[in-house]
């Protein structure tokens, strides 16, 4: 019998998952297209490897076991799997057709619809990914700036100018990497020591998980301005979870260019790049930015079904409900077992369970933690990203199975046997970073 979101007494049997696994091994490169969906950032023969379908909160992998998810698709599903007013937003466009040979009323419809949402949607452009949109910003800025120099905080995709800072660059000319250099969030020194006038273009996450430390951002700001620099936030993750608006309407401070994508069409792929009016102007003559997918339109009934879920209900106020229960329930939990090596970090939209080292590497006890939680049906890999479908149930039936899990991973720890515990290959540590953004010497 497959696993439910119970406690169950054993692992879940993961045949299936396996079989597929190995079908993949040698055809297809990492066995995934991202790194946080790949089997390194799971236990491995312990963990499911195969998702194929959902529904709510609910995912149920190829073996038919079924998980409570805090993935989320890595972001995308803000409202639910197989969430019913999208998907029949979707079907309906679908019998209409997908994609067309002049444009759609739905890339109006949408971007009228973002610029209620979005502080500073002066003018809108659509892709397909979220390195798609902020490599668009990027352009758009040394355009605008007539600049070369990009300086960055937080994880930006897959491009050139990005993946230039991270550890796996290889393909990258050194002539490309040389412009984009990174700075550690609330580390306002440093950033500051990075500045000057050929800076293009500051980049950042406007949050991952600390919060800006005394005015942070406010500052970040101010010196863009000083120096004729344009300030883009990457709003991937903020956007449609942080607040309707998103960082700039949560902290109250205005992008020049921001960029959107994941939780905006409910699972389609759409990303948005928004801005000011007289910035986003270079794209009308002067920067080559074209896609042959970028006005699909089942992406866009998608995302215009999702706004208006958001317009008609209080999305935002469900998810910063159930994270608040979350977030105050695990602090007591960690409290209560005196795990002061774990630590809940994050606002309530995307809370992450932050492990100090100890005698066990981090990535050791997150394994196990993980081990623990795939066994009681619930699939966590180190953060927890709310939807509209979770319940207040399924918060009270996490933090009991957390409770239970932090008090094991204790003993463990305590026992010194925890390895032993294992019962699988431990989680390798991933290359996409979440903080510590500056990591090469300049
Ligand atoms: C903050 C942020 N920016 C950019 C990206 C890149 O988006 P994509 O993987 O769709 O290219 C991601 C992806 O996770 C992200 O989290």
């Amino acid at each position: 019998m497959p696993n439910t979101v119970a406690f169950n007494a054993s692992l879940p049997e993961i045949g299936e998952s396996e079989r597929w696994f190995k079908r993949s091994m040698g055809l297809i490169p990492c066995n995934t297209q991202t790194l946080a969906k790949g089997y390194t950032q799971y236990v491995e023969g312990v963990a499911p490897k195969y998702l194929y379908r959902g529904k709510g909160a609910r995912v149920f992998d190829v073996d038919e076991n079924e998980y409570l998810d805090y993935n989320m698709g890595i972001g995308p599903i803000s409202l639910g799997y197989a969430y019913p007013a999208v998907d029949e937003a979707i079907k309906d466009q679908l019998q209409r057709g997908i994609t067309f040979s002049l444009v759609h009323p739905l890339e109006v419809e949408v971007a009228e619809l973002i610029q209620e949402f979005i502080p500073n949607a002066e003018s809108v452009r659509y892709s397909k990914t979220g390195a798609e949109a902020t490599s668009a910003a990027i352009r758009i800025a040394r355009a605008f700036t007539g600049r070369d120099r990009i300086l960055a905080c937080g994880y930006h995709g897959w491009h050139d100018w990005y993946a230039a800072t991270l550890a796996r660059n290889a393909g990258i000319p050194q002539e490309v990497a040389q412009l984009t250099q990174t700075f550690n969030y609330n580390d306002y020194a440093a950033f500051k020591a990075l500045m000057n006038y050929d800076v293009a273009a500051v980049i950042l996450e406007p949050v991952t998980f600390d919060e800006p430390d005394d005015g942070f951002l406010y500052k970040v700001q101010d010196l863009c301005h000083h120096y004729g620099t344009l300030l883009i936030f990457d709003e991937m993750w903020t956007g449609f979870r942080m607040a309707e608006g998103g960082a700039q309407e949560y902290f109250g401070v205005l992008a020049d260019l921001a960029t959107f994508s994941k939780a905006i069409a409910n699972g389609m792929p759409l990303s948005v790049i928004t801005g000011r009016h007289d910035v986003m102007q270079v794209l009308e003559d002067e920067v080559f930015f074209f896609n042959t997918f970028g006005g699909e339109a089942l992406s866009l009934a998608a995302a215009k079904a999702t706004l208006t879920e958001y317009q008609n209900n209080d999305v935002i106020g469900h998810i910063w409900e159930l994270g608040n229960r979350l977030r105050t329930g695990l602090q007591n939990i960690i409290k209560n077992n005196k795990a002061d090596f774990l630590r809940v970090k994050g606002y309530p939209y995307r809370l992450l369970i932050d492990i100090q080292p100890i005698e066990f590497d981090p990535l050791i006890i997150k394994s196990y933690i993980q081990q623990e939680l795939i066994r009681r049906g619930i699939l966590w890999s180190g953060t927890f990203t709310l939807s509209y479908s979770h319940t207040e149930a399924d918060i009270d039936y996490t933090l009991r199975v957390l409770d239970e899990v932090v008090f094991l991973t204790v003993d463990a720890v305590k026992q010194g046997d925890i390895t032993i515990k294992l019962a699988g290959k431990p989680i390798q540590p991933s290359l996409r970073p979440i903080s510590n953004f500056a990591r090469r010497e300049h």
